[in-house]
């Protein structure tokens, strides 16, 4: 039994500084600004509630259901005669590779944290030589803001879900809220402000396509941190007596408020700039450095509140991917904690360095296979294979596997019968059936 427990509050607060992460401030953006605005928008919402939230509610189902590690949750609630249905639990593997990739970018923001402290670069082309050479030529930075990011995420998780996980949360994400408050104030005296209202609320057809719907359903899953344990083991650590419906849809509406509110930050200043917003990935660490620079002392403070608060959110959000991997090595395996971490954290550290390495110039030809590098092979085997293949077997599981009274029983009182019934849908045909279409279409087999 899990000793070391969440309080109710600690625990919406991790779950969202695990779902509130680079996804909402940095990814979210710029795919709105590729595929047209508000139109996306309208869709992305419409499935973080139809798929996102019912997946949601059936990984906090479960893992509150037995408050055991993830392996073991599968075991205990698969009927008689079908527990190899325990190796859905394995699906904490997916969360090694992503952060081996996932701590090289907080790595990146740890150092732009300093670069907004110094020098900003002092516009588009210096910014973007300066992000290039961070990323091509300069080893020796990114190894060590790398290593840095590596040693917060390792150290809190040896702590454990108190006085580490709950604890850092805590402090990070409150700080985040506030300053993510206080920009969306300042932006809405920006003149680009109701351009970026626009933007966001505004269906411009023109850019959506239907790979768009594929994009929103995706991210509905990467932005919850959905379909890897993560949201299952932190509810495993949970307190008893908590309504997980209502947590589920606090924790759900946090993350898509924080998404919009960046996105309209995000678009108010480049809007003032007078730039476009479709600009890729480019968008946080090339155009807004470059964009804060001319705007001047009040500038260089947004720069900073700015980085600070997407190292806050990127960092509760890898802690959270490191925890179910430790949890099951704990529980079930009866290794310590300090062990179990830094022997895993170990791994996905090496792994990172083959990532990190594949971007730079030097080690590009050996570390690159068929059309991608290891970074983007790692994002894409995770993104577009992993989670989605553990997001269907979590429904499935939920959906056919499970006792359905027992499931029933839980839920019935928690949402009403008509609620009930719907997300019984939405989690045996709307949720396994769309995320199969994503698979198939990330991975080439179905082209839209
Ligand atoms: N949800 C996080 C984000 O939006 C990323 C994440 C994915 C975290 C999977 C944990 C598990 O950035």
């Amino acid at each position: 039994m899990y000793t070391n427990r969440f309080s109710r509050v600690g625990f919406i607060l991790a779950a969202a500084g695990s779902a509130v992460g680079l996804g909402n401030i940095w990814k979210f953006p710029y795919i709105t600004g590729e595929n047209g605005g508000g139109v996306f928008v309208f869709v992305y919402l419409l499935t973080v509630i139809l798929i996102g939230l019912s997946i949601f509610i059936a990984e906090v189902l479960v893992g509150s259901s037995t408050n055991q590690d993830s392996v073991t949750s599968f075991e205990t609630l698969s009927p008689k005669g079908k527990k190899y249905w325990k190796y859905s639990g394995f699906t904490f593997l997916t969360g090694i590779i992503i952060l081996s990739f996932y701590s090289i970018v907080v790595g990146w923001i740890l150092n732009y944290v300093v670069i907004a402290l110094t020098n900003l670069p002092q516009n588009s082309a210096e910014a973007e030589s300066v992000f290039m050479t961070m990323l091509k030529d300069d080893i020796f930075t990114q190894l060590f803001y790398y290593t840095l990011a590596f040693l917060i995420i390792a150290y809190t998780i040896s702590k454990g879900v108190k006085k580490g996980i709950e604890k850092l949360n805590n402090y990070l994400m409150p700080t985040l809220i506030m300053i993510l408050i206080i920009m969306f104030f300042y932006s809405m005296s920006l003149s680009g402000f109701t351009k970026a209202l626009e933007f966001m609320f505004y269906p411009n057809i023109e850019k959506f396509h239907a790979s768009s719907i594929i994009i929103a359903v995706g991210h509905a899953f990467f932005t919850l941190s959905i379909g890897m344990a993560t949201i299952l083991s932190y509810s495993a650590s949970l307190d008893r007596n908590i309504n997980i419906v209502k947590a589920s849809i606090t924790i759900v509406s946090l993350d898509t408020l924080i998404a919009i509110v960046a996105g309209i930050i995000i678009f108010s200043v480049v809007f003032t700039a007078g730039q476009e917003p479709s600009q890729g990935p480019g968008l946080v660490f090339v155009t807004l450095p470059a964009i804060f620079y001319e705007m001047g002392i009040i500038g260089n403070i947004m720069a900073i509140a700015f980085f600070v608060a997407l190292a806050f959110a990127a960092i509760t959000s890898a802690i959270s991917v490191l925890e179910p991997t430790v949890m099951y090595l704990v529980e079930r395996k009866k290794i310590s904690r300090k062990k179990a971490t830094y022997g895993i954290s170990f791994i996905f550290y090496i792994l990172g360095i083959f990532a990190l390495l594949s971007n730079t110039n030097s080690f590009s030809e050996i570390l690159t296979f068929g059309t991608k590098n290891l970074f983007d092979w790692f994002d894409f085997i995770t993104a577009a294979i992993l989670m989605p293949l553990g997001g269907i077997l979590l429904a499935v599981f939920v959906g056919y596997v499970m006792d359905k009274q027992q499931i029933r029983n839980k839920l019935v009182p928690l949402m009403g019968e008509k609620f009930f019934k719907l997300w019984l849908i939405l989690i045996r045909y709307v949720a396994p059936i769309s995320v199969f279409f994503i698979m198939l279409n990330e991975t080439g087999l179905l082209k839209l």
